[in-house]
């Protein structure tokens, strides 16, 4: 290959060889896989020692520009992605120590294991491709430039009409379309609402155990977390420390233990959320899914003084990759809550808000959901079956009648169980992984990632497990 080098005078060189290769490929002007001159020949060329091109040589490939292959010469690497960073880790601008706490995300493709009891994610491969498409094109189509320019902090003005409508219908939730706003999933809210409301050093609780995301968010924020324990009616009120500024709760369906909050501890947490001067963050993240009974009302409905935000969640019903959820908040809020989503990262996208809006205008979103609640039904069926069938020894199916997921409980500890699953290619989680104080004893199953005629077979090699003494 014929590089330019320019050299002058009769110092320096190295450097300058160094600089205008580097240069060069930054530039992509030598293409990742192409190979350097063989260094005799670049030396002759430019007329300066082979020392002079090989040092240069050696320190784009230290700094990871260049690869040498034995015998066959030196190449621009592959990808830029590849080059290591010129610093090494350990010293340069540190974080807050509270993000010392905060785990690393999970891995975004680890590989799905044979039997996937994983909780929270929806059956994907039902996603509705071919109509998402349609929509999806139908709107790139219609060359709406308006869709282009950056878009409503709030969220698109139908999406939104859409949510108040919906809400209003399968869960008798009133609020007008000015009082949605559209976030970047479930694990938006809390973040926004803390935003607006709470102080680096103030007070939120949790239910323990509980949905790790809220915890963390509110941690890495500086906020103090008090986890409070659950029982069988949902957060027990009365721990909740003096002084709580935000609640956030899983009522209709609490994760992970999957129960419904009774309409008497509904009443007793507004009560206490209206005396403590607090806000209520009610997580309906998949309440789409209910398979007996009427759901009772959810906090939001309940509420007359403005203390609670709903938060809702497409990533269930739909994918979690669109990353688009709702909150419907108080009006008091609300004018924050959108500049705070405009500070945080403006909008949505516009396109995928609009496509959905048009999902469910034309009564897509309902049939999706209806056809998937059958879905998931024969799978809750299915598995609750197995469960007291094969697994009465040492397992209590908690009750539940919503979700993606079903927990039961244990005597004994079931970490060994979960750890020996995994090994055998079935992913499933302890009770105790979602715990804070107290980590119970006991499984979370969820069904929406694995298909119907993998359940038995998959509860069949935890069972094995089991039997072996991974129990
Ligand atoms: C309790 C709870 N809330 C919310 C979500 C969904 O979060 P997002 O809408 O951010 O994907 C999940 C998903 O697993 C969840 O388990």
């Amino acid at each position: 290959m014929e590089i330019h080098i320019d050299l002058t005078g009769t110092r320096g060189h190295r450097d300058a060889i160094y600089r205008q290769l580097r240069a060069a490929i930054l530039a992509g002007r030598i293409r990742p896989g192409e190979a350097l001159p063989p260094t005799r020949e670049l030396a002759q060329r430019l007329a300066v020692s082979r020392t002079t091109v090989s040092a240069a040589y050696d320190r784009l490939t230290a700094e990871g520009f260049l690869t040498g292959r034995v015998g066959a010469g030196t190449f621009v690497t592959a990808s830029p992605a590849e080059r290591p960073s010129p610093v090494p880790d350990g010293p340069g601008v540190r974080p807050l120590p509270e993000w010392d706490a905060v785990p690393p995300p999970p891995a975004p493709f680890a590989p799905a294991p044979e039997f996937d009891f994983r909780p929270g994610v929806p059956d994907l491969s039902r996603f509705p491709f071919d109509t998402w498409r349609r929509l999806i094109t139908q709107r790139l189509r219609a060359g709406q430039a308006d869709l282009m320019t950056y878009g409503d902090p709030q969220g698109h003005a139908g999406l939104r009409a859409e949510i108040a409508r919906h809400v209003g219908v399968s869960r008798d939730v009133r609020a007008s379309a000015a009082q949605v706003v559209v976030t970047a999933g479930a694990q938006q809210t809390t973040d926004l609402v803390a935003r607006v409301l709470l102080r680096s050093g103030d007070l939120a609780a949790v239910e323990d155990p509980g949905y790790p995301p809220p915890r963390l968010v509110l941690g890495a924020r500086g906020v103090r977390v008090a986890p409070v324990p659950v029982d069988a009616s949902g957060i027990v009120v009365g721990a909740i420390p003096a002084g709580t500024r935000l609640v956030y709760v899983t009522p209709s369906h609490q994760y992970p233990l999957g129960l419904s909050m009774s309409l008497d501890r509904r009443l007793e947490l507004l009560d206490w959320a209206e005396r403590n001067d607090a806000v209520l963050v009610e997580d309906d993240y998949d309440t789409e899914f209910r398979y007996t009974g009427r759901p009772l009302e959810p906090l939001h409905s309940l509420d007359s003084r403005g203390r609670v935000v709903y938060v809702g969640s497409f990533s269930k019903v739909l994918s979690p990759a669109l990353r688009l959820g709702f909150l419907i908040a108080p009006p008091s809020l609300v004018p924050a809550l959108v500049k705070a989503r405009y500070l945080t990262d403006w909008h949505a996208p516009n396109v995928e808000q609009a496509a959905l809006a048009a999902f469910m205008a034309e009564g897509g979103f309902a049939r999706h959901v209806r056809r998937m609640r059958k879905v998931y039904r024969a799978r809750h069926e299915l598995l609750s079956a197995v469960l007291a069938r094969d697994f009465a020894d040492f397992l209590t199916p908690l009750p539940s009648t919503a979700g993606l997921h079903l927990s039961a409980a244990s005597a004994a500890d079931t970490g060994p169980l979960v750890r020996a699953a995994r090994r055998h290619g079935v992913r499933l989680y302890s009770l105790g992984d979602f715990g804070v104080g107290e980590r119970r004893p006991g499984l979370v199953f969820g069904y929406g990632a694995v298909a119907a005629e993998r359940i038995e077979p998959g509860l069949a090699r935890l069972r094995a497990l089991a039997d072996e003494g991974a129990a």
